[in-house]
């Protein structure tokens, strides 16, 4: 059995009339020590699933188990980085990590608990700003503090809800190419699923790619590998030719589904133009690589509308 395992999930929540499907029957599988990234459009339901995954929510119908128990509830081994910082305002970068130090582990004394989090804020290049408050940190610094907070509590899986989302493109590149160091690199890698909308992001970090195919109800795509050597650094990422069938293989599926859908709910849409968005030239996506952006605006706006 995988270390974890989610079969045939479905989760929806109460609408205007009656409850509207987010997700639907929804298997995944991922190994220990694996780090696997969920990409998708805007709204389709991705937060949803790592929800379901950390325990935050549960799901109306299917079972998810790590390592062999169902979930039910959060576990006291895993560490989740939400969408937006989420760090306590009136506490210091080093009073934020401390406290989940201490969550996770009660038994050390007050300064070791302090010493173990000063550390990890070290690890991830923010050993000269241990006293700052979120407000005094650029965006760039605060994430790294809910990163550190993450790593700090040495968990056995790690849930990531597009942790470099709110960032500018170049603080974002220099925060990939340091999560790619922390958690992709080396031995004894933390079991990690991560939500992104940016399928270079993906590659960068992930050992396999899960398409989420947007519905309502969303259902995920068949992984994709990639078989790419680590270390892995954004920059050489750019012309490398695996990385550029990886990011085809990833936008054809994700362009495929949209323009899919947007037939069955009668907006008919030239697959032809559809793919030429995410696939012109050779065949290879160009430019930026937020899923948004391959998706041409009418189906922006249909994903959005029949959310
Ligand atoms: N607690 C809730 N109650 C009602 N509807 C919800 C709830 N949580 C999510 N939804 C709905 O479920 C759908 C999927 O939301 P979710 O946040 O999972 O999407 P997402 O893919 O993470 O979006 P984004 O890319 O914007 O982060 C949306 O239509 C959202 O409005
Ligand atoms: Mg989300």
């Amino acid at each position: 059995m995988s270390f974890i395992e989610v079969s045939g999930v479905s989760k929806s929540f109460p609408a205007k009339a009656g409850r509207r499907q987010v997700l639907h029957n929804v298997s995944l599988s991922v190994e220990r020590g694996e780090f696997v990234a969920i990409v998708g459009a805007m709204g389709s339901g991705k937060s949803t699933l790592l929800s379901l995954l950390a325990g935050l929510t549960s799901p109306d119908a299917g079972l998810i188990r790590i390592d062999g128990q169902p979930v039910n509830g959060i576990r006291h081994d895993a560490a989740f980085v939400f969408q937006n910082y989420s760090l306590l305002p009136w506490l210091s970068a080093l009073e934020n990590v401390r406290l989940a130090v201490g969550a996770a582990f009660p038994e050390l004394s007050g300064g070791q608990q302090r010493d173990r989090a000063q550390k990890t804020l070290e690890r991830v290049g923010l050993g000269n700003a241990i006293g700052r408050r979120p407000r005094q940190l650029s965006g760039g610094m605060r994430q790294r503090v809910a990163i550190a907070r993450a790593l700090a509590t040495d968990p056995q899986v790690m849930f990531l809800d597009e942790p470099l989302g709110a960032l500018d493109a170049l603080t974002r590149e220099s925060l990939q190419d340091e999560l790619a160091r922390l958690c992709g690199d080396g031995d004894g890698r933390v079991t990690t699923v991560m939500i992104t909308n940016s399928v270079d992001e993906a590659i960068l970090l992930s050992d396999r790619i899960v398409p989420i195919l947007p519905g309502p109800p969303a259902t995920l795509g068949v992984p994709i590998d990639v078989p790419l050597p680590r270390p892995r650094r954004a920059a050489s990422m750019v012309h490398d030719e695996a990385a550029t069938q990886v990011r085809t293989h990833v936008i054809t599926t994700l362009t495929d589904a949209v323009v899919g859908r947007a037939q069955t709910v009668g907006r008919a849409t030239s697959p032809h133009r559809a793919l030429a968005m995410g696939t012109a030239g050779s065949g290879a996506p160009r430019g930026r690589d937020d899923v948004r952006a391959t998706l041409p605006r009418e189906l922006r706006a249909t994903t959005e509308e029949a959310q």
